[in-house]
């Protein structure tokens, strides 16, 4: 009581969340629940039999750019830890399993005029246990960690990239199709671009307001490009390929027009960026309107924001067998007239972005805040926006300092699944919830935030891993396939 009052007092104007109740019920019999995990995250191994160096190997050897000079160079010691791993998943009952390639493990320099054969074995023996033990591999082709042979080359800036991503995808399509029918292009385009772009705090480390869009671009494009291929040369019945977007639910800070307007433009330049162009053939007008008037008013010649021709469009419009969603959290957002002429994604945007500091965190600085709500409405958006696609929730989690009785994380997961459960019950297309993750990993600059079931012991070589109340309780969801009175 006492925090809604302060919360009515701190936001003066809010008047209600929406409601947090959670239901009984049962997930459909085909529902998957999975976890999700990425190579430069768990991996380690970054210079070992044969691997190139990525553009994160690059940048978290630069001494300043990660909190204490982290590195992924052990990590979790997945490379080689990973038949343990998937006992583990096992034990849980987790029968699906999201992990990615490394590009520069198979392709050292990102061209197919190297293979570098010891990567490919690696990659094979991870599918062939998952498959022996019952579970289903969700393949990630890239998860952030780029060659670095092709970022010397401008990376995502560059359009040669699009034709070296279809290279890299269709040889992962030929080496390991045979055994995997779930495909995933690309994760967060978002992030990829505006974080490693515009922000330059992740890799590349680029820091430029034109760059954070045409990095975009090449990412539509190049997953376009590659689902048209899977779809033509390697779909069987059962293949399916997908796109993963993050989507942190924009709710207006006070109930005003303007606050309104401004979440609901939220929604389009962060989700709707990439939705759009994928579902509708074109960015949202409204990003195209808003761009195109900040360029002119900086007197640039042409818009920050490029063009889709006639053919790409065409050849986008529609270019997914389901969307995967990563889905954490929520923000206000409050309308407020920046600038005309200081560009940036966010000036384009003309609002400003907070937390409630009473949503509940495991951490005093998340920045993932604890919204169950928030999973409702953001899969209610795409199904009323996008024509009800099939989704998964690719990542969901929750962010703590590391203890083992994590009851945050277990609230967590409860109340996000089973507003999955409400959003299904409500005519929503979703196929699956995976966690993010089953291990705490580099969190790209820090090994602090820990989002996983399991603690590392990372004082010990071996990596030892231990088992949080939070697995216990996915295995216990899992095994029920929903919520019992
Ligand atoms: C987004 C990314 O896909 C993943 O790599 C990251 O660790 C989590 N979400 C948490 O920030």
């Amino acid at each position: 009581m006492l925090s809604l009052v302060l919360g009515l007092i701190c936001f003066g104007g809010v008047v209600s969340y929406p409601s947090d109740n959670l239901i009984q019920g049962k997930f459909p019999p085909d529902f998957r629940f999975g976890i999700s995990t990425s190579a430069y995250q768990i991996e380690g191994a970054w210079n070992v039999d044969g691997k190139g160096m990525s553009i994160w190997d690059n940048f978290t050897h630069i001494p300043g750019n990660t909190k204490d000079g982290a590195t992924g160079d052990i990590a979790d010691d997945s490379y080689y830890k990973y038949p343990q791993d998937i006992q583990t998943l096992k034990e849980l009952g987790i029968k699906n399993f999201r992990f990615s390639i490394s590009w520069p493990r198979i392709l050292p320099d990102g061209t197919l005029d190297k293979i570098n054969q010891a990567g490919i074995d690696h990659y094979n023996r991870v599918i062939n246990d998952l498959l022996a033990n019952g579970i289903t591999p969700f393949v990630v082709l890239y998860h952030w960690d780029l060659p670095q042979k092709l970022q010397d080359n401008g990376g995502w800036l560059n359009e040669t990239i699009r034709q070296r991503f279809a290279d890299y995808s269709d040889l992962c399509f030929q080496l390991f199709g045979d055994r995997v029918d779930h495909w995933i292009t690309f994760i967060e385009p978002f992030s990829i671009s505006w974080i490693g772009y515009e922000v330059g705090t992740f890799a590349p480390g680029v820091k430029n307001n034109t760059a954070v869009y045409v990095a975009a671009h090449n990412i539509i494009l190049s997953h376009a490009q590659v689902y048209h291929n899977y779809r033509a040369h390697y779909a069987n019945v059962t293949g399916k390929i997908g796109i993963s977007l993050d989507i942190i639910w924009q709710y207006p800070k006070t109930n005003t027009t303007e606050n309104i307007a401004a979440a609901a433009r939220a929604l389009d330049f962060r989700f709707g960026w990439i939705a759009n162009p994928l579902v509708y053939g074109d960015y949202p007008a409204v990003m195209r309107q808003q761009v195109d008037k900040k360029s002119k008013l900086q007197g640039l010649p042409r818009s920050r924001l490029p063009t889709f021709t006639p053919a790409q469009s065409q050849s986008i419009k529609g270019a997914f067998d389901f969307l995967g969603i990563n889905q954490y959290t929520t923000q206000l957002v409050e309308y407020q007239h920046l600038t005309d002429t200081v560009p940036g994604y966010f000036n384009d945007q003309d609002a400003v972005f907070s937390l409630d500091p009473s949503w509940p965190r495991g951490k005093p600085d998340s920045q993932f805040p604890t919204v169950p709500w928030g999973m409702r409405y953001v899969l209610e958006h795409v199904r009323d926006t996008y024509n009800n696609p099939e989704v998964y929730i690719t990542e969901n989690g929750y962010v703590d300092c590391g203890t083992m009785q994590d009851q945050g994380r277990i609230d967590y997961i409860k109340a996000y699944s089973n507003n999955v459960l409400q959003a299904i019950n409500s005519g929503c297309n979703v196929k699956g919830y995976f966690i993010w993750t089953l291990l705490d990993d580099f969190e790209w600059v820090t090994y602090e935030d820990k989002f996983g079931l399991y603690l590392i012991d990372y004082k010990s070589d071996e990596r030892t891993r231990f088992a949080r109340a939070s697995a216990y309780f996915y295995a216990k969801l899992i095994n029920t396939n929903g919520f019992d009175s």
